[in-house]
């Protein structure tokens, strides 16, 4: 029986990964160090006992050393993520881990048959638009002077004019956040050190994925439960700019499906692969949605605020992994009822909101429209 070491396996992804792994008779090993803030009650009731489970970090030679012995196969999920400005915990976490685990695997000889990587959507920053009079552009954030005077589309550089969005394909690749150059430099290591180590790897780049044991205590867990959050205390959710930025949610158990088939892709390959919902959803639309799913009568709100650094249309090009036999199956819906249904279990929840909201004024990214004079 291969034996498929996940770390991260007691996270969101990982835990529905490890799952999907066990039914279809891999052993499982699970390295995890139960990050305080994604498990601040310690070790979640839903881990397998039927995977081997290590408490510890992925940045430590010893704790990464003992859990790749008698590995055929890695999932590579662990990873720190936070709106924190602790730019080096990022590249210390997520990218030191990974050329550690090269360095491991080389140095021991450790025959591991190939890696499946987190990557994240994040790597392509602002995306991909075509102006119609300078072609296909891969833009900067938007300037705050623009964001201030409420105009939201993307403009081209050269001429101002908004441009039009495109489907942002695995060639993207111009991240603006400390965690986007962390996973991007993932991806670099992946292809330049598989390739030169005969060692097979695929990078999945994960747009918003949604569902059950998406860690509650997680900030970074985003859109759904600041809706959720909001709803259970009679309060509208709020959608920033004019809600009508496009995303393309994708539920996890479709994520750990894509896992799964990147990981056993046969041959000497070195992929960087799209994981997306493959249907564009305002994020306006998106809070009807998770209102409808709460049964409440409030409406969003648009209240013009907007915030520093959030990127405008993102939409993923998911035809590679189309052309692997991927398609995502589950609803946006979906993702919303299960999320709510998992929330429901949580009974005092109005700290947590606060904390929230306290977080986003700390660190002071949340603006509002300047109102014409
Ligand atoms: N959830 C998303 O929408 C999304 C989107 C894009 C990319 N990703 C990536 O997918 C991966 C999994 O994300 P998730 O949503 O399941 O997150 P999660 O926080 O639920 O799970 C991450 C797990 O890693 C563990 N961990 C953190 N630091 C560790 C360390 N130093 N050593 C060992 N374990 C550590 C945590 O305890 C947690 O169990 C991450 O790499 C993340 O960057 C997630």
């Amino acid at each position: 029986m291969a034996r498929v070491l996940v770390t991260g396996g007691a996270g969101f992804i990982g835990s529905h990964t490890v799952d999907l792994l066990l039914a279809r008779g891999y052993a499982v090993r699970i390295l995890d160090s139960l990050q305080p803030r994604v498990h601040p009650l310690g070790k979640p009731d839903y881990v397998p006992p039927e995977a081997e489970f290590i408490q510890g970090d992925v940045a430590n030679p010893a704790d990464l050393d003992r859990a790749l012995q008698g590995v055929d196969y890695l999932v590579h999920l662990a990873a720190y993520q936070d709106y924190l400005p602790d730019f080096s915990t990022f590249i210390h976490v997520n990218t030191e881990s990974t050329a550690l685990l090269f360095e491991l695997i080389v140095a021991r000889g450790y025959p591991v048959r190939k890696i499946v990587f987190a990557s994240s959507q994040s790597v392509a920053g602002e995306g991909k638009y075509r102006c119609p009079q300078h072609g296909v552009v891969t833009p900067d954030l938007r300037p705050e002077e623009q964001l201030q005077g409420g105009a939201w589309e993307v403009r081209c550089p050269t001429c101002g004019i908004e441009m039009e969005s495109l489907l942002i394909d695995e060639e993207v690749a111009r991240p603006h956040t400390a965690y986007g150059v962390s996973k991007y430099a993932i991806e670099l290591l992946a292809r330049s050190l598989g390739a030169r180590y005969r060692i097979p790897t695929a990078c999945m780049r994960y747009t918003y994925v949604q569902g059950a044991r998406n860690s509650f205590y997680n900030a970074y867990s985003g859109i759904c439960r600041i809706f959720a959050l909001r709803l259970r205390h009679g309060l509208p959710p709020v959608c920033y700019e004019d809600g009508q930025q496009r995303r393309d949610y994708v539920n996890v158990a479709d994520v750990a499906r894509a896992n799964l088939l990147a990981m056993e892709e046969p041959g000497q390959v070195h992929r960087v692969y799209n994981v997306g919902g493959g249907r564009p959803v305002t994020v306006l639309e998106f809070a009807r949605i998770m209102v409808d799913a709460y049964g409440s009568s409030l409406e969003p709100s648009v209240p013009g605020l907007y915030r520093l650094g959030d990127t405008r249309h993102t939409i993923s090009d998911i035809s590679a992994m189309q052309h692997l036999g991927w398609q995502p199956a589950i609803p946006v819906e979906q993702n919303v009822s299960e999320y709510l249904e998992w929330m429901s279990r949580y009974e005092a929840t109005q700290e947590y909101l606060e904390e929230a909201e306290r977080a986003m004024r700390q660190q002071n990214v949340l603006r509002q429209v300047r109102q014409p004079a």
